[in-house]
C-alpha cells in the first residue's frame, strides 16, 4: 500500500475541493469525501465519521468562503474556519492522522511592495482574514502533523471564480471594468491537486505553513486581459470587448482587499518539493481541462 491510503477529503463538493476529488481519482486513488454532510463545526459529526475509517490523513478544502459576507456574520465565518479547523486538528491528534489544510493571502494586510514569507506577520483587513487566521492559530497550536498552505486567487473549472465570472461578463456586456490596481498571483487548481496529490504520495514530515500561488505577479486587469485573449483563441468567446482598468475605489466591496499581497514561494518548491507554474502557462492549461471537461461535468458530490 502506498502512502497515500487513508485519505479523507473534507469540503469535498467546493472548488478545489472537487479538484482534488478528481486528481485523485485519475490517479486510481481510493479516498474518502464529506461535505456539508459532515459539519466541521461538530466534533461529533467528525468523530462518528472518522471512528470506523483507517484514515492516515485529512485534506481540508471545507471553509466559509463568502469574504464580502463574512463582514455582516463574522461569528458564522469563525464557526467554519476557526473553530471546525480546530476541531479537524484535534480529531487529527487523537487519531494520528496529518491534516492538510489551505488558508489565504487575505491574511495579510498588503500594503508592502515585497512578496511575503511565511513567517510575515499576518495583518488582516476583513474578517475573513481575520476568521482564516484564527483558524491557522488554532491548527499550529494543537497539531504538529500539518501542512498549512497559503493560496491566492483560487479558480479552476469547478465553481464560482473570477475567471468563470470573467466568461460571463465577457459573453454578456459590451465593455468590462475592471480593477487594476491590486497585484497578487492566482492560484490554478489543478495544478495545486497534483502538488498536493505529490505530497501526499511523498514521505514527507516537513509539517509547518507554506505559501504556494503561480508564478508571477499580476494585476486583475492584467489577469482579465490574458482570460480574454485566452478565451477567444479557444473559441469560447465570438466577439473581443474592451477593458478598462480602474482603481479599487471605484469598486467598492463590503470587505475590504490586500493592494499587493504576493506570496513568496520558494519554501514550498524547495522543502516539499511543489512545481510553481507561471500564471500565464497555467491559464492556458485552465482552457485545455475546460474544453476536456465541456459537456462530461460530473456530479457535484459522492463518494469514492
Ligand atoms: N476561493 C479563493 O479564491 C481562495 C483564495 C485563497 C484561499 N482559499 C481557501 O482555499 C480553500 C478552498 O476554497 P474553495 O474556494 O474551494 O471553497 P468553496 O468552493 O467555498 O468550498 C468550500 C466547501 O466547504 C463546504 N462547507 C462550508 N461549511 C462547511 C461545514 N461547516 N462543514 C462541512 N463543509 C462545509 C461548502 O459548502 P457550501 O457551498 O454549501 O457552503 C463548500 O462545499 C478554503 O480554505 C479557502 O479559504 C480560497
Amino acid at each position: 500500500m502506498g502512502r497515500e491510503t487513508g485519505i479523507w477529503l473534507v469540503g469535498a463538493a467546493g472548488m478545489l475541493g472537487r479538484q482534488l476529488a478528481g486528481e485523485f481519482a485519475s490517479r486510481g486513488w481510493s479516498f474518502f469525501a464529506s461535505d456539508r454532510e459532515v459539519d466541521i463545526r461538530d466534533p461529533r459529526q467528525l468523530q462518528a465519521y472518522a471512528r470506523p475509517r483507517p484514515i492516515a490523513w485529512i485534506v481540508n478544502c471545507a471553509a466559509y468562503t463568502a469574504v464580502d459576507r463574512a463582514e455582516d456574520e463574522p461569528e458564522a465565518a469563525l464557526a467554519v474556519n476557526a473553530a471546525g479547523v480546530e476541531n479537524l486538528a484535534r480529531l487529527a491528534g487523537e487519531i494520528g492522522a496529518t491534516l492538510v489544510h489551505f488558508s489565504t493571502d487575505y491574511v495579510f494586510a498588503g500594503d508592502r511592495a515585497a512578496p511575503y514569507l511565511e513567517e510575515d506577520e499576518p495583518r488582516p483587513l476583513s474578517r475573513y482574514g481575520w476568521s482564516k487566521l484564527q483558524g491557522e492559530l488554532r491548527l499550529v497550536s494543537c497539531l504538529d502533523r500539518h501542512f498549512l498552505l497559503r493560496i491566492s486567487w483560487l479558480y479552476g473549472v469547478h465553481g464560482t471564480n473570477f475567471v468563470h465570472t470573467m466568461l460571463r461578463v465577457f459573453a454578456e456586456k459590451e465593455r468590462a471594468r475592471v480593477v487594476g490596481d491590486q497585484f497578487g498571483a492566482p492560484t490554478y487548481a489543478a495544478a495545486l491537486a497534483a502538488n498536493i496529490a505529490g505530497l501526499l504520495q511523498s514521505d514527507c514530515e516537513r509539517f509547518g505553513t507554506y505559501h504556494y500561488c503561480d508564478g508571477g505577479v499580476i494585476s486583475w486587469f492584467d489577469f482579465a486581459v490574458a482570460i480574454q485573449e485566452l478565451a477567444l483563441q479557444a473559441g469560447i468567446l465570438a466577439k473581443r470587448i474592451p477593458i478598462e482598468a480602474i482603481p479599487t475605489c471605484e469598486f467598492p466591496t463590503r470587505a475590504a482587499r490586500p493592494l499587493r499581497a504576493v506570496l513568496a514561494c520558494a519554501r514550498v518548491q524547495d522543502e516539499l518539493g511543489f512545481r510553481v507554474r507561471p500564471w500565464r502557462a497555467n491559464l492556458e492549461d485552465f482552457f485545455a481541462e475546460k474544453a476536456r471537461h465541456a459537456g462530461s461535468e460530473e456530479p457535484r458530490r459522492g463518494r469514492t
